[in-house]
This record gives structure tokens, sequence and C-alpha cells, in this order.
């Protein structure tokens, strides 16, 4: 159990925040294979103060979809502070602040991962956000470091974001400068662990639930966050959570259990997102679900032409048969 605040997670085990991702049908159906808590994507808070439409259809959620953690992004400590209040009000669980961001559009006014090297602007965003907010707790997540690999500078903020009160920081054990490339580096998750009192989430490279043991023991922290792991595999929280319970029993999903939650995971983004940008946003998420599979390739060419939920669906029951040519026959 993890308390923050308001909030008790019963799993050390929860799905982090992504772009085009954990999108509300994600959610559904992760939560239906066993994840307790997500978060939506990050919204700028900018754009949550000005009441864009756009940046209030990424909030959408449904009553079973919780608990639930918003993620704003912005540099401006009064901006935030006003979006925090927006996001309470609009009765999330939790809200985290990001500092990881890589991508230039958010970090070049100085938001995202920009603010681990802009320490005061970092405080004074805490400070702003814990004023506005009453009730729920407030959690940041940043990477380990902009460009400094030491790991010091996610130190530093993981101590000013704990003596602003809030209640708990998760880190990504890479650089800004990395993005995505070598391996999360778990080691500087430790050095934030020791130097703070609040819960401290790991993130990077968990994969499965040997990773997710590996980090929890390499790093001494509380809990783990998953990140591209959860994609397509809903089956990735509870395969964890039975092995810190101690349960030997190794959940592995068939083939027909992965087009099960495929088919599961369309029929909701068609509910969620109306047919024609449902099956655009299947495109990508049902090569989550098939990847690894001989067949993949050419499933993956073939989702990239369909219009419809049908066809859509089909191609998923279909799999592989249609994709990996005819059966071989018997030599002449
Ligand atoms: C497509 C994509 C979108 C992401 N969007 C967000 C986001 O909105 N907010 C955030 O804090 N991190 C975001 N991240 C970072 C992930 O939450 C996570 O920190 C990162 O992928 C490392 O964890 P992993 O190695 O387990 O994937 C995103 C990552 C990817 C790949």
């Amino acid at each position: 159990m993890i308390p923050l605040k308001t909030l008790t997670l019963k799993t050390k085990i929860i799905q982090s925040p992504m772009a085009g991702c954990t999108d509300l049908a994600f959610r559904l159906v992760a939560r239906r294979y066993g994840m307790e808590f997500a978060f939506l994507e990050m919204v700028s808070a900018d754009a949550l103060v000005r009441q864009n439409q756009k940046t209030l259809l990424l909030l959408k959620s449904t009553e079973s979809d919780r608990p639930l953690g918003a993620q704003l992004v912005g540099c401006n400590p009064e901006t935030m502070g006003e979006a925090a209040a927006i996001i309470e009000d609009m009765g999330f669980d939790l809200l985290d602040l990001n500092l990881g961001c890589p991508v230039p559009k958010v970090t070049a006014p100085g938001g995202g991962s920009a603010l681990l090297r802009e320490p005061q602007t970092a405080q004074k965003i805490f400070e702003s956000v814990i004023k506005k907010i009453k009730r729920i707790p407030v959690t940041a997540k940043m990477r380990k470091g902009f460009s400094d690999a030491s790991g010091q500078e996610a130190v530093q903020i993981a101590r000013l974001a704990e003596k602003s009160g809030l209640s708990a920081v998760t880190v990504h054990g890479r650089t800004r400068v990395q993005g995505y490339s070598g391996a999360a580096d778990w080691e500087a998750i430790a050095r934030v662990k020791e130097a703070v009192r609040i819960p401290v989430f790991g993130n990077g490279d968990v994969f499965n639930a040997e990773d997710a043991q590996r980090l929890l023991s390499t790093s001494g922290c509380d809990g783990v966050m998953i990140g591209r792991g959860g994609l397509g595999n809903p089956w990735l929280y509870q395969s964890i959570h039975a092995a810190l319970s101690g349960s030997t029993a190794f959940l592995q999903p068939s083939l027909e259990d992965k087009k099960k939650a495929a088919l599961e995971h369309l029929r909701l983004e068609i509910e969620t997102e109306g047919e024609r940008i449902g099956v655009l946003k299947f495109r990508r998420i049902g090569c989550w679900y098939l990847k690894d599979y001989p067949g993949t390739a050419q499933f993956r060419n073939r989702i990239n032409t369909l219009e419809t939920a049908q066809e859509m669906a089909e191609a998923i029951e279909n799999f592989p048969l249609s994709f990996t040519g005819p059966p071989s026959g018997p030599s002449e």
C-alpha cells in the first residue's frame, strides 16, 4: 500500500501518462485486466486555463475510470496554479506536474524537462500549485536530469518537491538529452530515494515482472511506474503484482487472449472516439498487441489502409492466417 494524502494505492504498480496512448479506451481495457491506477496524458496548463476544446477532450473520463491522475505541463507558476484548481474541480484523484517532457515545443518556453535546470521556477510552480489545491495529492514526474547524467538535478528537484508539500515523485532514469536511448539508470532513482522521505516511483524499462522486481531492489523505490510496457499488454500489472506477492503463477497471454483484448480495445476506441478517429488510432494500437508474431509486418501494412471498424476487427480476427501467405504444401 502506498498512502498519498487522500488516495491510498493498493498496489505498487501504476501506469504512466503517455501522450497519444493512455486514452480512455486504453485505460478501460487495462483496468479490466487489473490495472489499478492510471494517468491521462499530459495537458498544457495554458490551454486548460483557456478552456481549449481539444484539451478538454483529452481529459475525457468515466466513473469506472478511477482512480485516475491528471498531469499538467507548463512553466508559468501562476498559470500552473490556476490549471491545478481546474483539475481538482474536475474530480481527478491526483495531480502530477511534468518535469520530464523532452519535446522542444514544451522545453523551449521552459516547461517539461527544461525545469530540471531551473529549480527556482520549479519550486515556484510547486508552491503555487500546492496553494491552490484543497484536497488531492500533488506529485511530480521528472527525468533524472536534463543533460547531467549524475542524477543530482532529480535529487535537487525531489527535495524541493518534498519541501513544498508534494506527496510523491517519479523518476525516469534517463536524461532529456538521452531521449529514449540507452538503458534507464535505476541507480539514479536510488539516489533520489535516499534523498527524500516522500514515496518515490521508479520508471524506465519495465517490461515484465522480473524487470519490476529488479528496479525495486536496485533503487529501493516505493512503487513502479509502467510506461511503454503497458501498451498492448494489459496483463503486465497483474503479473507484476502476483510476482511481488510471491506467486509463481506466470501470466502468459496466448495469441487468442491478445486478439480478444485487441478487439475489446478497438470496440472501446470506436465507442469513445467515433469510427473515423477510432480506426485511425487503432492503426497504431493494433500493432502493440500483435507484434512479435510471423506476419506482423504484413499486418501493419494492411491495417494502415483500413478505414472501417468492421475491416479492422476482421483483420484482427483473421491474424495471422491472412498475413503469412498460403500454407506450404507437401514438397514434390
Ligand atoms: C509516446 C509516448 C508518450 C509519452 N507521453 C508522456 C506524457 O504525456 N507525460 C509524461 O510524463 N511522460 C510521457 N512519456 C514518458 C513515459 O511516461 C515514461 O516515462 C517513459 O516512456 C519511460 O518509461 P518506459 O521505459 O517504461 O517506457 C511518454 C512516452 C512515450 C513513449
